[in-house]
């Protein structure tokens, strides 16, 4: 048995703000339980819903040097769907209203005591992993403490470490004489080869440089990133890492996701049944959001984080032509300011047509997934992005920009070869995405046929876990040796 262990800061079900959760809750469960212990450690958020918090047993407390001070470090466990979960408590670092959100130097702060209380806790729950598998930049000292502070003692001795980015945008920058003094890593390694970066410290670099291998969650991406638009800066250390670095596309959970046995659904439907079933979602769907109710209006779904990185920019500047069509547009979504207004006011603008739905909610999303015709998803760029594979497979047509993951797994209709299942446009420009939805509305319309078999190639893609999941555990079996 070869026991991985997983370090991140969100995971399904205890706490979700993005798809980083989605993946650290479902792909543990995917890896061979006959070959793999996976367990996960995660923060104890005092935000975590008290049915979640309520699971959790203690294990045991200790107390760590760190930023000075000598700090209390609580550890619980649960068991969730046959994955053993730890938490790291602490009131001082973890009681926030939300998970993120403190003032940058806190989050640094925050995240550099989490990796360095999950190290430290290991030797005490009885589990040595062999491999450490981190998530995103919250993660990123956890390699750096491994190689060094811990590279004396003989339980941390031959440990390996992968480091996962989901999203290079964020990286826990800040300058090095403050994280020199929180982290206690002395000046060896704030240099521009190890964590120093344009003069700040980053946190995320430090995991780049020191883990041992490097995925992320697509190939295109994987490639992307070692470029100057979207390497974030760090397309030069990505490039000299290229060897270690691999693009393994997410999946997503084929049970809490699927179209025949969704308990958010009224009229369940299957690849063989979507094309009676599937419409009666949206008529019901139209008339619990008090659009107009007409089984034959084109539907178009958003759920997304409302943030740049989804191209919402494109969307504000054509929302008015795109209501000037036949079509619906349903929104389901939290984020920035500017674009929850601007959805608000197009709901109020064209009540009919537009349902802005500024929340989020598991049952509204599921429901939208089910009822749309097509998911529009203009990303600047993606990882992997998780909704288009959902829409996928409640055969609702993906229109994305060719980016990241939405590249790798939406292929694009090719009107004169039959092929494709979804639509997509290449440059980040506004008119594009017009061009793009108007020529998905011509099919719609126009040739009903075409797009019901599209919806049939859609609807056979197969994105769970499990190919992915395989080439996890050949990396973990490559770095085992
Ligand atoms: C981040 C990325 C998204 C990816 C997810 C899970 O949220 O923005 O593209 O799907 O992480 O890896």
């Amino acid at each position: 048995m070869k026991n991985i262990l997983f370090v991140a800061s969100e995971g399904v079900p205890f706490i979700k703000t993005g798809g980083l959760a989605d993946v650290v809750g479902s792909l543990p469960k995917c890896i061979d339980k006959r070959y793999f212990d996976v367990r996960v450690f995660i923060p104890k958020y005092a935000c975590m819903k008290e049915e979640m918090k309520s699971k959790m047993k203690y294990v045991t407390h200790f107390y760590m040097d760190f930023n000075w001070r000598n700090e209390y470090v609580g550890v619980l466990s649960a068991v969730e769907d046959g994955i053993t979960y730890y938490f790291i408590d602490s009131e001082y670092y973890f009681n926030g209203s939300k998970p993120y959100g403190d003032s940058p130097l806190f989050e640094i702060e925050k995240y550099a005591y989490f990796s360095k209380a999950v190290l430290s806790a290991l030797p005490l729950i009885d589990f040595r992993p062999e491999v450490i598998h981190c998530h995103d930049w919250q993660t990123g000292l956890v390699p750096v403490y491994l190689r060094e502070r811990f590279q004396g003692n003989s339980f941390y001795k031959g440990i390996k470490s992968v480091m996962t980015i989901h999203n290079l945008k964020f990286q826990g920058r800040w300058s090095v004489n403050e994280v020199k003094a929180i982290t206690g890593l002395s000046d060896y390694f704030f240099t521009p080869d190890k964590l120093e970066s344009y003069k700040d410290a980053n946190l995320l670099k430090g995991g780049l440089v020191y883990a041992d291998a490097i995925t992320t969650v697509s190939s295109t991406y994987a490639k992307e990133i070692l470029t100057d638009f979207y390497g974030e800066g760090l397309n030069g250390l990505l490039g000299a890492r290229a060897n270690s670095l691999r693009g393994i596309v997410n999946g997503i959970d084929y049970t809490e996701f699927d179209p025949s046995k969704d308990k958010f659904l009224k009229y369940p439907f299957d690849a063989i049944t979507f094309r009676k079933e599937k419409v009666k979602n949206k008529t019901a769907l139209q008339a619990e959001l008090g659009l107009s109710v007409n089984p034959k209006a084109m539907m178009i779904g958003i759920i997304s984080r409302l943030t740049d990185q989804k191209g919402f920019d494109l969307i504000a500047y054509m929302m008015d032509e795109m209501c000037s069509d036949n079509i619906q547009i349903v929104v389901v979504g939290t984020g920035e300011e500017r674009y929850e207004n601007m959805f608000r006011h197009f709901a109020w603008k064209y009540g009919d047509k537009v349902s802005a739905n500024i929340y989020y909610s598991e049952e509204l999303a599921h429901k939208v997934y089910a009822a749309s015709d097509a998911f529009l998803m203009p990303s600047l760029f993606e990882p992997c992005g998780l909704s288009q594979l959902i829409a996928l497979r409640y055969g609702t047509l993906p229109i994305v920009r060719e980016t990241g993951g939405l590249k790798d797994t939406v292929e694009p209709y090719n009107e004169y070869e039959s092929k494709g299942t979804g639509f997509s446009f290449s440059n980040y420009n506004a008119h594009e995405m017009l061009n793009c939805v108007r020529n998905a509305e011509r099919i719609y319309y126009d040739k009903k046929r075409e797009w019901n078999k599209m919806v049939d190639r859609a609807m056979a893609q197969d994105f769970s876990w499990e190919k992915s999941a395989l080439k996890y555990q050949e990396m973990y079996d490559w770095l085992i040796g």
